[in-house]
Order: structure tokens, then C-alpha cells, then sequence
């Protein structure tokens, strides 16, 4: 890898995202057998600074640094001078001030980790920015998906639900479709955003026909608080038309997975029985979640050594 940041996977060239996914499988193998690797990030610090809720990004990001022997800190915003109306600037300043050489930052502003990143002297890691990009989600899935399948390349999945609020859909679009794979998006057409055939992506308002012999079927959580007014009837409505449950599932092919983010709204985009069966890979999600981000930070903090600083 030759960059100082993690902004978006729009940024990322095929070979990148390969290299990052194939020292996850390492990490994976390390953490497996107990091999020490906790002293890679030894003596470096990492910093998460989360403007937004979350249980699983921040948690993993803090395991990874940790596995790795960094010093971690986690900045509650809600009790930090953020509270007392410091700037997003001024705070990201301050921490590079104490020699962090990671953040990762999430925030409900598109851009938010891109603006830190100019400012810093530390890699900054898009742990989510608004409904832009989720970079970190986007890679754990296709980790997921290579896991599961065995390759990427070929591979067709059908994105469902919310696509317009959506950065995880975003990030695993432009991830996806650089890693060769066909993809096909449905959902309510107030909840497609505009010009995604530009990027080469199908779009569907049956979800059924979307669905239709797919390799991986991803449900997206309907995102009630990014939404200013009704973009769907209702909520049982939306689960009659895009809700993923054993029938609709049925119509993927053979071996198919169902993928989702989390958190789940069981009942609303996801049924509550499907979430717990075997075809369904939230929680291996997950457990990847923390082999690629520890790929990740043991790449960025590579950057110096045998890596060109180019962003
Ligand atoms: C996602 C997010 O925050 O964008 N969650 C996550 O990081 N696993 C998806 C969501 O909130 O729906």
C-alpha cells in the first residue's frame, strides 16, 4: 500500500485491496494458532474517535490495534471538549499534537475523515462518514465472500434495501466492482440513488428478480435516521417487497450466502428466522472485521518504511 490514509475503497486499485485481504488471512491464521503478532504495532498509538453510534466498527478497530500491541485510546465524544464545541479540525490537531499515529474516525459528515486527513500528520482510517463510505465494512465482507466462495472475481451479488443511506453499499460497490465481481442493487426507487449504472451496477425494484440466482444476497438496515421524510409506505410494506427471508433467499443459487452489516432490524429488511441460520454470515462478518483491520493498520503503519507516502 502506498498511502498515509483510508479514506474509501473509491481511492483503493484492485491490487491494494488484494494485498490488504490476503495479510487479513494471515492475521486470521495468527490469531487461530496463537501466533505472536503483538509486537508489530508496539510503541505506535491509535486513536478512535467516533461521532456516531457503534458497537461492532469500534470494538474491532480496538481489538485489532490492541492484538497488535499499540496503545489504544477511545475518545467518548459525548464527554470529550467535543461536548464544550471544539472543532472537528481543532480535536483531530490536538491528538496529532500528542504523536498518535492512527485514527479512526467516524462521523455523520460526508468528507469528515478526508478534512482530518489533510490536517494530520497521523493515518486516518473512514470508519464511516456519513452515507459516503465505510471502507473497513466493505473489505470484511469480500473477506467474507472469499472465504466463503473462494474467490471474488466472476461472483455475482444482489444488494438490497436501503442503497441511497447506505456506505456500506457504497464501499462494497466500488470494492466489488474492482475485484470483478457483477452487481446488482433493488430497492424502493426513493431509495436508489441516482447514476449507479455509471458504475456498472444493475439496478432492480423487484427484489425478486434481483435475487434471482445470485452468488450473495446482502440486506442493508433501513437508516430511519438519515431519512428527513417517508421514502417508503411503511415498514411492513417495505418487508413484503425487500425484506430477505427463507423464500425470497430461495431463489439465489444453490449455496448461496446472506450477508448483513449490522446491527440488524429483524422483522424490517432481514426475517427474524433467516438471521439465525447457517446462511447467514453477520457474525463470521464480524469476527473478519478484526483480521482486516488488523491488515490495515499494520499497513498503513508500514508507510515510511518500505512505502511511498503518496496521499
Ligand atoms: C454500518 C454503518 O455504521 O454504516 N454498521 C457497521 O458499521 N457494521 C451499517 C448500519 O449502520 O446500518
Amino acid at each position: 500500500m502506498l498511502r498515509k490514509d483510508l479514506l474509501g475503497l473509491r481511492f483503493l486499485t484492485s491490487r491494494e485491496i488484494e494485498e490488504i485481504l490476503e495479510l487479513a488471512l494471515d492475521m486470521k491464521k495468527a490469531l487461530k494458532y496463537r501466533k505472536d503478532v503483538a509486537s508489530t504495532l508496539k510503541g505506535k498509538t491509535m486513536v478512535t474517535l467516533f461521532y456516531e453510534p457503534s458497537t461492532r466498527t469500534r470494538t474491532s478497530f480496538e481489538l485489532a490495534g490492541k492484538y497488535l500491541g499499540a496503545n489504544v485510546v477511545c475518545i467518548e465524544t459525548a464527554t470529550s471538549s467535543v461536548a464544550k464545541g471544539e472543532s472537528l479540525i481543532d480535536t483531530a490537531r490536538t491528538l496529532d499534537s500528542m504523536g498518535v499515529d492512527l485514527i479512526a474516525i467516524r462521523h455523520s459528515m460526508t468528507g469528515a475523515p478526508g478534512i482530518v486527513a489533510r490536517e494530520v500528520k497521523a493515518s486516518v482510517i473512514n470508519a464511516g462518514d456519513g452515507i459516503n463510505e465505510h471502507p473497513t465494512q466493505a473489505l470484511l465482507d469480500m473477506l467474507t465472500i472469499m472465504e466463503k466462495k473462494g474467490r471474488l472475481k466472476g461472483l455475482t451479488v444482489a444488494i438490497v434495501g436501503d442503497v441511497l443511506h447506505s456506505r456500506v453499499a457504497r464501499s462494497n460497490i466500488f470494492g466489488m466492482k474492482k475485484m470483478g465481481m457483477n452487481v446488482r442493487v433493488a430497492g424502493p426507487s426513493t431509495l436508489i440513488p441516482p447514476g449507479l449504472d455509471k458504475l456498472g451496477v444493475e439496478v432492480y425494484s423487484d427484489a425478486d428478480e434481483a435475487v434471482k440466482g445470485v452468488d450473495v444476497v446482502m440486506a442493508l438496515r433501513i437508516q430511519l435516521e438519515r431519512q428527513k421524510s417517508g421514502l417508503f409506505p411503511s415498514l411492513r410494506e417495505f418487508y413484503r417487497m425487500y425484506g430477505i427471508d427463507e423464500k425470497r433467499m430461495a431463489l439465489a443459487a444453490d449455496g448461496a450466502i446472506l450477508m448483513h452489516p449490522g446491527p440488524m432490524n429483524r422483522g424490517i429488511e432481514i426475517s427474524y428466522e433467516i438471521a439465525d441460520e447457517r446462511v447467514c454470515t453477520a457474525e463470521e462478518q464480524v469476527t473478519n472485521g478484526v483480521a482486516v483491520r488488523m491488515a490495515l493498520l499494520t499497513l498503513l503503519s508500514e508507510r515510511g518504511i518500505s512505502y511511498e507516502n503518496i496521499v
